[in-house]
């Protein structure tokens, strides 16, 4: 890759984790972190043969794990139901009667559903799933609000052996058609709508309109959330409510291999066409449940939120398979975080005494940018534990989240993962890991990664490359469902049997992991490889600035040139020099190399309904002053027109 990618920030900043986490944690020190992880790597047969006797098998496997370079088999001969070790291995001790997730509604209600409760609601969905003629291997697709049935769904599905594949709800009906013509899915599960600042989101309406040009379902049951009107088609729709009053509430489990197909997860590549992750049961589930128990360092009396969406992989892993394995209390959470105002997530944490929480650098800068009297209007002090997920976390965000919400007491885990991946990584864990600002730090158990140059050559230290995985891992995925030519040509095509991520990353001395983003948003400026990332965290460490997206544009003189759209803080006045002070502040964090050539105040940024900046459309925008790309996944169209005038300017 030419010149590697230079890392230009600088963070010196460390926090040892508090010596009353360490004491009751899991892994407590380093010696401890590096005896079990070198023995993850050195014979991953009985590290991972050890740590998947804690879950529920049917039958046990022969082999741990058999290599065929790109394909793994977990496990292999080994039966279980997937559903047996969230559920029903809790019902004969004290679990049974614990609350398994404790649900609060956008507009304000309650339901806590025990493991005993949720056990008999999967069961009973389970019977009316193969009651209508659902059957193992099936694709079922879900598109649910964040509901506890959502997760009912999924479980229900993963019981009988069919292959949930859950759309986001935030997803328009056009997803939808192209998920069921991609899967095959002939069931489509629903609601009549969901809450979402204070609004219905029109669920059913949306799976009409796809089945308007997409003619293979049979069968759409639905949910009544908020007793909005929908239409009903005879003959292949059907209320989940009336349904359930059919069938009985027991459901013998039955064995599945251990690499049966458990779910396909839908997510973008570089090419406009999603790629199907398709994710097995028993190594899926291994990565789930240990990165919950180490990681996250679940307890029995620990109340865990992961304020993600089922429609991510974060919520199939992290609100799910792996909080349920563990038999933990979770909060889950239908709406937005600003309804009625940014106070909703402090006031649900002190609410419930949640202990663990999980969110993404978006989510806290939004609250940055909202102001420090939500959060310090809410007593936060239950909290002990602090995640984020999603994309490199700028140091600033993470000293506010570490301050204003961790009361500087509470560890983060920067976690670093991919859809693909199935569960974390790259991560600290909390009882022995110094964290710093910035970087998702080591390696998890198993996880063998490493940074390449172009030549396959290990980097050295602080010196860029590409971030691979050297050995299996058992949460991996298996292949790009129905296409194995592009599961080989996009993950295992840049060095023979390792797995490429696409992120750019570097390690420091320290050997910690620093993810710079995408390799596609790494940009070239005369020679120099510069993250974008790093602009953006440079230009958010200005106390005007709430949040900043950079884009590279070709550029005559340097090759590309650096663009950043930026969005002030709420009361920041613009001087109309604004500009300039923070191209000099970038220049003064980083290097006058990435001082951007131009900048763009913007009211708000195009995202993805995850919270992804789409800075595809950003760089189309600097190409050609228009938008004309795909922008179906756009959280809010209203912010193209905004952009497209600024740029007339
Ligand atoms: C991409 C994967 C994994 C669940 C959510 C996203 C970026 C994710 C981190 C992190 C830096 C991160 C990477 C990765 N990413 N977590 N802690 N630090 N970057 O899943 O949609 O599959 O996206 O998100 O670029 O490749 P996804």
């Amino acid at each position: 890759m030419g010149k590697s990618i230079e890392s230009h920030l600088h963070e010196d900043r460390v926090f040892q984790p508090p010596k009353e986490f360490s004491r009751k944690a899991r892994i407590s020190s380093m010696a401890q972190y590096r005896r079990m992880y070198k023995e993850s790597i050195a014979k991953p047969a009985s590290f991972w043969g050890r740590e998947a006797k804690e879950l529920a098998w049917q039958k046990p496997w022969k082999k741990v794990l058999d290599w065929s370079a790109p394909y793994a088999k977990w496990f292999v001969g080994g039966k279980l139901n997937v559903t047996e070790s969230c559920l029903d291995q809790h019902l004969d001790g004290p679990r049974r009667n614990k609350a398994a997730i404790i649900w609060e509604g956008e507009p304000g209600e309650t339901r806590v559903l025990t493991y005993q409760q949720l056990h008999r609601e999967v069961c009973r969905f389970a019977n009316v799933l193969e009651a209508n003629e659902v059957k193992s291997r099936d694709r079922v697709l879900i598109y649910m609000p964040m509901i506890p049935e959502a997760a009912i769904a999924m479980l229900a599905c993963a019981r009988i052996g069919a292959v949930h594949s859950v759309v986001f709800g935030g997803f328009s009906a056009e997803s939808i058609v192209d998920r069921l013509e991609d899967s095959g899915a002939t069931t489509v599960l629903t609601a009549d709508g969901g809450y979402r600042r204070g609004k219905v989101v029109p669920l059913k309406a949306n799976v009409d309109a796809a089945l308007k040009s997409h003619k293979g379902v049979k069968r759409v049951v639905v949910y009544q959330r908020t007793g909005a009107k929908v239409t009903m088609k005879r003959g292949r729709d059907l209320w989940w409510h009336e349904e359930l009053e059919k069938v009985s509430a027991s459901h013998q489990a039955r064995a599945f291999d251990s690499e049966h197909p458990l779910f396909i997860l839908y997510t973008s590549g570089s090419t406009g066409k999603p790629k199907g992750i398709l994710h097995s049961s028993g190594g899926y589930l291994l990565g789930a449940y240990t990165t919950c128990k180490y990681i996250f360092d679940m307890r029995d009396e620990d109340v865990y939120w992961c304020t993600a969406d089922v429609g991510w992989v974060t919520g199939h892993t992290y609100i799910v398979y792996g909080p349920l394995a563990n038999g933990v209390t979770q909060v889950m959470y239908e709406g937005a975080p600003n309804f009625p105002d940014f106070g909703r997530f402090w006031s649900i944490v002190e609410k419930y005494g949640v202990t663990i929480f999980y969110t993404a650098p978006t989510a806290i800068r939004a609250f940055i940018k909202a102001g420090d009297k939500f959060p310090a209007s809410h007593d936060l002090s239950s909290l002990r534990l602090l995640g984020t997920v999603g994309e490199p976390i700028n140091p600033e965000a993470w000293m506010w989240y570490h301050e204003k919400i961790g009361g500087g007491r509470c560890p983060i885990v920067d976690t670093w993962w991919q859809t693909e991946t199935g569960a974390i990584m790259i991560s600290p864990l909390p009882g022995c890991t110094p964290t710093k600002p910035g970087t998702a730090t080591l390696p998890f158990f198993g996880v063998d990664a490493a940074i390449l140059d172009e030549n396959g050559k290990e980097c050295k230290a602080d010196e860029g490359g590409k971030l691979v995985i050297r050995k299996p891992w058992p949460s991996m995925l298996r292949t790009i469902y129905g296409d194995a030519r592009r599961y080989k040509k996009v993950y295992w095509s840049d060095y023979v049997g390792r797995y490429t991520a696409g992120d750019g990353a570097r390690r420091d001395r320290d050997g910690n992991f620093w993810i710079v983003g995408r390799l596609d948003d790494v940009l070239n400026v005369s020679g120099h490889r510069l993250g974008t990332a790093e602009v953006e965290s440079a230009l958010v460490a200005h106390k005007a600035v709430a949040e900043a997206a950079v884009v590279g544009r070709p550029h005559e003189i340097k090759g590309q040139g650096v663009v950043a759209f930026v969005t002030l803080r709420e009361g920041v006045k613009t001087s109309g020099r604004i500009e300039e002070e923070l191209r000099n502040h970038v220049g003064k964090v980083i290097g006058a190399i990435a001082k951007p050539d131009e900048i763009h105040l913007t009211p708000a940024l195009p995202k993805t309904r995850s919270g992804k900046i789409m800075r595809r459309l950003l760089k189309e925008l600097v190409a050609t002053g228009k938008i004309t790309g795909n922008i179906t996944t756009l959280e809010d169209f209203g912010v193209i027109t905004k952009l497209q005038k600024e740029m007339k300017k």
